[in-house]
């Protein structure tokens, strides 16, 4: 990954932060998105360390806000370098509705219109480089949901796990359909489900919750190493080389569910994506 830019969002802790520091130790330039200052530079400092490469650098950014991911978009193209590898992995669960300063429910504004307006913003820069990657970070959760484009915001009922779950088949849909839009270009577009990691995934949500999972947790998930496998391979590997549109588990491909095939929900989930971002591709 010597003389690669490699931009990682969600990086300051759990599966985010280790493929950061996985692709800083293949050599890569890395740049760590984050929403905490603080923590970014702690583990930029950490990242140098262990990796040795100093070519690793932290952008604040609060990825459920419009205005912040424009400004972070404006910042990451200023430097006028090619993005050789966008790993969209910034996500979290709700159990409680709540809105981003945009005034649209937070799950579907971090977790699905944040990667598809940073990647949109971003695309002049990924079609820049001989060979760009963009690696979205989904979920098993994807499976048995539906898109609700009658309420896709949980307005009239709100449950934390639905919206998540619907989020997360939101990221793939995204993906099959920006594929396609990028087929003839150098940039390819792939998702994948990192397995049941022991992350501080879900810790935002009260004591109760956070009791339960960290005890499922505990009992039946991988660690943070092995939860950024799929996501390093899907950003780095030579057998992943113009491979697109691609759905991986366990660093091979899978089939995920028919709804994420389906290129109805695909067409309108990203006109709804682009009226609540104002962003066209
Ligand atoms: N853990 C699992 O079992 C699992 C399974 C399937 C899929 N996934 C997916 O994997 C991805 C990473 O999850 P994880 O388990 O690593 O979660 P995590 O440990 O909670 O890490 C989430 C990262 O996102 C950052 N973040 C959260 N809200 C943000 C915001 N508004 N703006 C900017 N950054 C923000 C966090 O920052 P702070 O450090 O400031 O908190 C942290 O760096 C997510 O997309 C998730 O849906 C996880």
């Amino acid at each position: 990954m010597e003389g690669k830019l490699c931009v990682v969002t969600g990086a300051t802790d759990g599966i985010g932060r280790v493929t950061a520091r996985a692709l800083a130790e293949r050599g890569a330039e890395v740049v760590l998105v984050g929403r905490n200052a603080a923590k970014g530079a702690e583990v930029c400092k950490a990242i140098h360390r262990s990796s040795r490469n100093g070519r690793v650098r932290f952008e604040q950014a609060d990825l459920s806000s419009q205005a912040e991911i424009r400004a972070l978009a404006e910042r990451l193209a200023a430097a006028g370098a090619a993005i050789d590898v966008l790993v969209n992995n910034v996500g979290a669960l709700f159990n409680r509705r709540r809105e981003s300063v945009d005034g649209i429910e937070m799950t579907f504004a971090l977790n699905h219109l944040g990667y598809f307006l940073l990647t949109g913003l971003l695309l002049e820069s990924l079609k820049a480089s001989a060979a760009a990657r963009i690696v979205n970070v989904a979920s098993q959760a994807h499976r048995g949901a539906q898109m609700d484009f009658d309420d896709p915001q949980g307005a009239k009922r709100y449950r934390g796990m639905r919206a998540y779950s619907q989020s997360k088949l939101a990221n793939i849909l995204f993906t099959y359909r920006l594929a396609a839009l990028l087929e003839g270009t150098t940039v390819t577009a792939n998702c994948l489900h990192p397995g049941f990691v022991a992350s501080a995934f879900g810790q935002d949500n009260g004591w109760l919750f956070n009791t339960v999972l960290k005890v499922v947790m505990r009992l039946s998930a991988i660690d943070v190493e092995a939860g950024a496998r799929t996501s390093v391979h899907v950003a780095t590997s030579a057998e992943v080389a113009g491979v697109s549109g691609r759905y991986f588990d366990k660093c091979r491909e899978a089939t995920s569910s028919l709804a994420s095939r389906d290129e109805e929900s695909g067409r309108r989930l990203w006109e709804l994506s682009e009226s609540l971002t104002g962003h066209r591709y």
